[in-house]
């Protein structure tokens, strides 16, 4: 892991860095890169400029680690009523949650009581994809989708490509049909669990992918979705899906709002699946300290708004 990377992940951690940052002016016009602004309402106006592109969205209120019952449950509730305006609006759009933003660090039951209710809120017919956090997280969250899988088609869960375990977790939920989503992955990991090299994690990346566009995955249900700015890695996928004799709509390219917007468009221009995850809410920080750790140039896009 590069020191910067390594460095930048440190202090996303850190909550004296993160309630000094709003202060600054040039942090703030810095974190609009990544996010149309902090109220549901401007993630809406967004993703309604991005279907007009054919591009789909995904919602994501920012927060993590959430340590009160009843705060957890406000996410909840903020949730169900994100759904009920995106059915209202017709908006082709879904929702991605944290578990620890529903309570997970409290208690395993009612963070999954929290997911359930957005589940059920969303309907058949709207995924609810789970965001994956650090690794410490892996195991309780697939263990709760395993759980809310079972008696719900419609939710999907994250996987990360730099985890050595991923291939094997990957081969354990197929059975189950599953939605996933997949990504390098954003934390500060040891390499006794992540490849710390880039080239392995791409290499990777790319060997899931192939696993999840399988017929073997595909005839037992997998909804494949790949979470990546990679263009090298998009148009490696995209070619093996075609060579396979896979159709364009059979899977889903995702992207985080603000980044290779172009390649978001010349996607969907050109007849694949485009999705957009955009990000609201004050709690910013720390997400926005991984946005700047995958990047380190975007460090002088921060620094440059300084001046
Ligand atoms: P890579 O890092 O190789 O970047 C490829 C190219 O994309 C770069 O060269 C650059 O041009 C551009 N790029 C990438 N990141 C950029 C940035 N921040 N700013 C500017 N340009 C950038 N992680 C996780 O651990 N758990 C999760 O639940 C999720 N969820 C998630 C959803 C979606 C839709 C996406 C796209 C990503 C995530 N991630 C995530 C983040 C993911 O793990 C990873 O950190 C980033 O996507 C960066 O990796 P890339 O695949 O883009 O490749």
């Amino acid at each position: 892991m590069s020191m910067v990377r390594s460095v930048l992940l440190a202090g996303s951690q850190s909550r004296w860095l993160r309630e000094q940052a709003p202060r600054f002016r040039f942090v703030r016009d810095a974190v609009s890169r990544f996010m149309p602004g902090e109220k549901l309402e401007d993630a809406l106006e967004a993703a309604r400029a991005l279907q007009r592109e054919n591009i789909a969205a995904v919602f994501t209120a920012l927060g993590e680690n959430i340590t009160d019952k009843a705060e957890a449950e406000a996410v909840a509730a903020h949730y169900v009523d994100v759904l009920r305006r995106i059915h209202l609006s017709g908006l082709r759009a879904e929702v991605s949650v944290k578990l620890t933003q529903l309570g997970l660090d409290l208690d395993a039951g009612l963070a999954c009581e929290n997911l359930r209710r957005i589940v059920e809120a969303a309907g058949p017919a709207s995924t609810v994809w789970i965001d994956m956090e650090a690794s410490n997280y892996t195991e309780r969250t697939l263990e709760l989708y395993r759980r809310l899988r079972f008696s719900h088609p419609n939710v999907g869960v994250c996987l990360q490509a730099y985890l050595y375990r991923t291939r094997e977790d990957l081969e354990s939920l197929i059975p189950l049909g599953p939605a996933i989503r997949l990504v390098k992955g954003a934390y500060k990991e040891p390499h006794t669990v992540a490849f710390p090299r880039k080239r392995d994690v791409d290499e990777n990346y790319f060997k899931l992918a192939q696993r999840m566009l399988s017929e073997y995955a595909r005839t037992r249900g997998m909804r494949a979705a790949f979470g990546t700015h990679d263009r090298a890695l998009i148009a490696r996928i995209a070619a093996h899906a075609l060579s396979i004799g896979l159709s364009k709509d059979a899977f889903q390219f995702q992207m985080l709002y603000g980044i290779q917007r172009q390649e978001q468009l010349r996607l969907a221009r050109d007849g694949w699946r485009s999705t957009v995850l955009i990000a609201y809410g004050s709690y910013w920080f720390p997400w926005f300290m991984r946005r700047l750790a995958e990047r380190p140039a975007n460090v002088w896009f921060v620094a440059r708004n300084l001046f």
